[in-house]
C-alpha cells in the first residue's frame, strides 16, 4: 500500500480515487498520460497539500475529485458517492452543497459586488436573498472587508479579490474547500493574510482542505503533502 493511500487520521473518508487513471488523446492519436492508477483518499476535516511540477496533473487531479473532470479509468468517490454515477443535476447540487472551490485567478463575477459574489453561493442553494446577504455580510465582516461589501471586483486589489473568492467558497460551511495556487498570484503579505484565512476558515467549519501550491512554507502547515510526479502521486 502506497503512502498516498494511507489512512492517516480515523476520521470519516470524504473524497476517494480508486486507480484513477487520466488521458488524452492528441489529433494523430498518440495517448497522453497525465495520471495513472491514483489510489488516494481525503478525510473529513484533513488538510492535504498537492505538489509537483507544472504540467504534472495537480490541477486535473483536483478537478476530478470536485467532479468538474471524468477519469479515463478508474473512479472517484464523494462521500461515498461516485461522480460518475451521477446525473450533471446531482453533480451540481452536491457541488453546491458540499464544496468549495479557490482557483490562482479569483473566478468572481464582474458584474456582482462583493457581497452579490459571496450570497451567490447561499442563493445557488435556494436561500433567501436576505439571507444570503445577511450570511455573506457575517464573512466579510469575519474577513475584515466589511467595507467593501458593495465594490465591483475591479475595484478592489488583487489581495481583498482573493480574500473574497475564500470567503465565497467557505460561506457555505462545505465539508471541503479545493483550492488551486489560491495565492500564486499575490504578492508575500496578500498571499499570507489569504492563506491564514482560508486554512483557519477550513479548519474553524471541520472542512477538508486540499490545496494545490507551490509554497512550501504553506505546504508545511498540511497535515501531509502529496507529490505528483511522472503520472504518479508520492
Ligand atoms: N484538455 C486537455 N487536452 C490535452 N492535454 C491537456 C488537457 N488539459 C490538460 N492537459 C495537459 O495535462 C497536463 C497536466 O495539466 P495540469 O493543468 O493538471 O497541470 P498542473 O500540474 O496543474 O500545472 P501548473 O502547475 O502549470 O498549473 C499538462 O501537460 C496539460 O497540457
Ligand atoms: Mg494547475
Amino acid at each position: 500500500m502506497s503512502e498516498s493511500d494511507t489512512r492517516h487520521n480515523q476520521s470519516p473518508l470524504l473524497i476517494q480515487c480508486e486507480d484513477v487513471s487520466k488521458w488524452f488523446e492528441s489529433e494523430d492519436g498518440a495517448k497522453l498520460t497525465i495520471l495513472e492508477s491514483i489510489r488516494l483518499s481525503i478525510s473529513e476535516g484533513e488538510f492535504v497539500a498537492i505538489v509537483g511540477a507544472s504540467g504534472s496533473g495537480k490541477s486535473t487531479l483536483l478537478h476530478l475529485m470536485g467532479g468538474l473532470d471524468r477519469p479515463s479509468g478508474g473512479d472517484v468517490t464523494f462521500c461515498s458517492q461516485s461522480w460518475s454515477a451521477m446525473s450533471d443535476r446531482e453533480r451540481a447540487k452536491v457541488r453546491a452543497a458540499d464544496l468549495g472551490f479557490v482557483y490562482q485567478f479569483h473566478h468572481l463575477i464582474g458584474e456582482l459586488t462583493a457581497l452579490e459574489n459571496i450570497a451567490l453561493t447561499l442563493r445557488i442553494q435556494g436561500q433567501s436573498k436576505s439571507e444570503s446577504e445577511h450570511r455573506a455580510l457575517e464573512v466579510l465582516d469575519q474577513f475584515n472587508l466589511s467595507d467593501r461589501s458593495r465594490h465591483y471586483p475591479h475595484q478592489l486589489s488583487g489581495g481583498e479579490r482573493q480574500r473574497i473568492a475564500i470567503a465565497r467558497a467557505l460561506v457555505h460551511h462545505p465539508r471541503c474547500v479545493l483550492a488551486d495556487e489560491p495565492t500564486g498570484n499575490l504578492d508575500e503579505g496578500a498571499a499570507a493574510t489569504a492563506t491564514h484565512l482560508l486554512v483557519e476558515g477550513c479548519k474553524a467549519r471541520g472542512a477538508a482542505l486540499v490545496i494545490v501550491t507551490h509554497n512550501p512554507l504553506l505546504a508545511a502547515q498540511a497535515d501531509r503533502t502529496l507529490t505528483i510526479s511522472q503520472s504518479h502521486i508520492f
